[in-house]
């Protein structure tokens, strides 16, 4: 596979279409009661998206010689925690945004309580999912129970939750390097390898294979922030589908503002470099892997 052209995009084509009608039939219908609050965790679920969380989870599956669709309800359940992410991140009491993927936020369609609620609904709805036998089938109970661990642990306080505390404590504050980075790699880079680590889990890795796939999205995970970091500098609103700029109004800590943009921009480089180089015991089948780390710092939204 071309690291950085068409074939890229066909592949991530097809891996969204399986996502995309994967997450359909996996969230609850709008018609069951309590419809409003099922129509608003669609509504952010449903609501488009990159869907790098889920392409990861299926390529890291693929990458140790499993088959992805066997891993289609784990990378449904990591969407439904992000998407629960972006509904909190962006209340008023978070960050405060109205825009979101190009639509008006949760929160600005069903109301404050509605979106918390619909934040809360699909986190717990993430591990239905991954503890239901005739869901997610073909997987022993241990690797079943270290799925779990796996994406609460690093959904949680020692995970997303945590850099989303301390990315609100810090706001508008001076910090060192060592917050920074503990901020990005929680809030951003644990989900992301989480979503790693299950795929290998329900590809059958080996140890040796975990270990490569967790160096690479460590490093693929922190420069997925840089860059969101940088495009709030350097997009448009409209391409980006959220506010740009915002992170600067609010006094975020982010890599540009702590580094400059060009040096931010190398940071992302270097990191593209080691998530690259971490694949090196593997083959072909690890080259959508490739292609998506270099998609992560060279995305346009
Ligand atoms: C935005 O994530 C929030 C971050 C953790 C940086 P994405 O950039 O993956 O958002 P969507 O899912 O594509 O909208
Ligand atoms: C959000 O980071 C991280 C999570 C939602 C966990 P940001 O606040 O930078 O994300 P955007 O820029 O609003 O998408
Ligand atoms: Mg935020
Ligand atoms: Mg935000
Ligand atoms: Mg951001």
């Amino acid at each position: 596979m071309d690291t950085n052209g068409g074939e890229l995009q066909a592949y991530l084509g097809r891996q969204l279409a399986l996502i995309e009608e994967a997450l359909h039939r996996f969230m609850p219908a709008a018609a069951i009661r309590p419809d409003r609050l099922h129509e608003a965790m669609r509504y952010s679920v449903l609501g488009g998206g990159k869907r790098i969380r889920p392409v990861l989870l299926l390529a890291a599956c693929e990458a140790v010689g499993g088959d992805p669709r066997k891993a289609l309800p784990a990378a449904c359940a990591v969407e439904m925690i992000h998407a629960y992410s972006l509904i909190h991140d962006d209340l008023p009491a978070m960050d405060n945004d109205d825009l979101r993927r190009g639509r008006p936020t949760n929160h600005k369609v069903y109301g404050e309580a509605t979106a918390i609620l619909a934040g809360d609904g699909l986190l717990t709805e993430a591990f239905v999912l991954l503890s239901r036998n005739d869901v997610l089938t073909d997987v022993t109970t241990a690797d079943r129970l270290a799925i779990i661990n796996l994406l609460a642990t690093h959904a949680g306080t020692r995970g997303m939750v945590g850099g989303q505390m301390v990315d609100m404590e810090v706001e508008g504050s001076t910090i060192d390097l060592p917050i920074l980075e503990y901020i990005h790699t929680h809030k951003t880079g644990a989900l992301i390898k989480a979503a790693v680590g299950i795929g290998a889990i329900v590809g059958g890795a080996l140890a040796q294979q975990r270990e490569a796939l967790q160096r690479y999205a460590a490093a693929a995970g922190l420069a997925f922030q840089i860059a969101d970091d940088i495009l709030d500098v350097t997009a448009m609103t409209d391409e980006l589908g959220k506010r740009s700029g915002s992170d600067q109004q609010r006094g975020k800590a982010t890599y540009p503002g702590f580094f400059g943009l060009a040096e931010a921009q190398q940071r992302a480089r270097e990191l593209n470099d080691i998530a690259i180089d971490s694949l090196q015991l593997f083959g072909e089948e690890a080259q959508p892997l490739r292609a998506i780390a270099r998609y992560i710092i060279e995305r346009s939204y």
